[in-house]
């Protein structure tokens, strides 16, 4: 096939990239930055347009035109800056992303549109009145693509923009579906994590997600910050799991994905944000300790101090995947323990490769 891959250099993109020219796909990528697909931008079936979508320069129209299927994975996703810009987020999440589908409909190509677990918003444990006989049981945070309610914030805790957007957008999807019969498949990813995920701190300018806070914590011995004391939860997917996953969803067998949600995750990879501090601080004791550096204290902090006004949070999201276990006989193989040692030795390797060549660099 002929795949337009839209956000193709980030973390999620730049596997996908990978993935879909090793199964001998035509990739036209597009994306802000090359860094992570750097090693097959001169592969012959890859033409990569290093273009901001919002900016003139590109003919999305003609894209769509020649392309077989489109994926889209172009957004802000970091907490962080739902933030610190929330109109942003809004605008390139929503108002961009809509002129993409617009253009499939248009044009009548299917499309595969990244959305995000944040639509399921908190747990039904959360909600004031509830009346929740065991608050604890997991079935009140296990959130299903077509039977779920969607619990989020006040308009005051703009971290719940980004969601809002990443709703409408699917709303709208689906409309398209109903009114014009447009296909489109839509996934909800689960905290994917591996290597390539963020920039560690020090690399860049930005608010990476929780895995480089911990991980620059550990290489360099400052605290690990824990909000609000760590006690949500997430369920972390390996990366390959995901993209596998992704790929099924692809090759789409029989049309079972036409006008579908997936969530792809890894329900038994349950972790409190304590429980992962205290597990990548003792992966990294045990496995890559520099001795010259201390191990850090783990402190908790509050979302305000951490983040700004407007923070507010997920307590606990689980995906019920049995559709995708249905429909494309998925199932996530790595388990917690794995993936973030794994991930870990990328990160180690990377911090460790750069910090000896700008030795190198500075003795020269
Ligand atoms: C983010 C995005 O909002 C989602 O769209 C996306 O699907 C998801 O990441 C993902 O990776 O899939 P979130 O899980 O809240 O959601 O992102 P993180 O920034 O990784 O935060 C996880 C938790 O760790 C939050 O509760 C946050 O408050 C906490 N945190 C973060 C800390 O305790 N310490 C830190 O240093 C950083």
């Amino acid at each position: 096939m002929k795949i337009l891959n839209l956000g193709a250099g980030g973390f999620i993109g730049s596997h996908l990239t990978h993935r879909l020219l090793n199964e001998g796909h035509t990739v036209t990528a597009v994306d802000l930055e090359t860094e992570k697909v750097i090693d097959c931008l001169e592969h012959p079936n890859l033409v990569f347009f290093q273009q901001d979508i919002r900016k003139p320069g590109w003919d999305l129209d003609a894209l769509v035109r020649e392309s077989d299927l489109v994926m889209d994975l172009i957004a802000y996703a970091n907490p962080g800056l739902y933030l610190r810009i929330p109109l942003e987020v809004f605008q390139l999440n929503f108002v961009e992303n809509l002129k993409i589908a617009e253009a499939c409909v248009r044009h009548g190509k299917r499309l595969i549109q990244f959305s995000t677990c944040e639509v399921y918003g908190r747990s039904a444990a959360t909600l004031k009145n509830a009346h929740v006989a065991d608050p604890e049981d997991p079935i009140h945070a296990t959130f299903s693509e077509d039977t779920s309610e969607y619990i989020l914030g006040p308009v005051s805790k703009h971290r719940w923009i980004y969601s809002c957007a990443k709703q409408l957008l699917e709303r709208v999807l689906h409309a398209y579906g109903i009114e014009q019969g447009f296909n489109y498949t839509i996934i909800r990813p689960f905290n994917f994590i591996g290597p390539k995920i963020d920039f560690l701190l020090h690399e860049k300018e930005g608010i990476p997600r929780v895995f480089s806070f911990f991980m620059d914590a550990l290489l360099n011995g400052t605290q690990m910050k824990l909000v609000n004391g760590g006690v949500q939860r997430r369920c972390y997917s390996y990366i390959d799991d995901a993209i596998e996953c992704t790929y099924r969803i692809v090759e789409n067998p029989g049309g079972v994905c036409n006008q579908q949600i997936f969530n792809i995750g890894s329900p038994a990879n349950e972790v409190s944000i304590r429980q992962m501090a205290e597990l990548m601080r003792e992966i990294y004791a045990e496995k890559f300790r520099d001795p010259a550096v201390r191990l850090p204290e783990i402190v908790s902090v509050t979302g305000e101090e951490f983040y700004g006004q407007g923070y507010d949070d997920s307590d606990r999201r689980i995906p019920d995947i049995s559709k995708a276990q249905k429909l494309l006989g998925w199932e996530p193989r790595w388990g917690i323990r794995d993936i973030l040692e794994t991930t870990m030795r990328y990160y180690v390797g990377e911090y460790r490769k750069n910090t000896a060549s700008s030795v190198v660099a500075g003795n020269g």
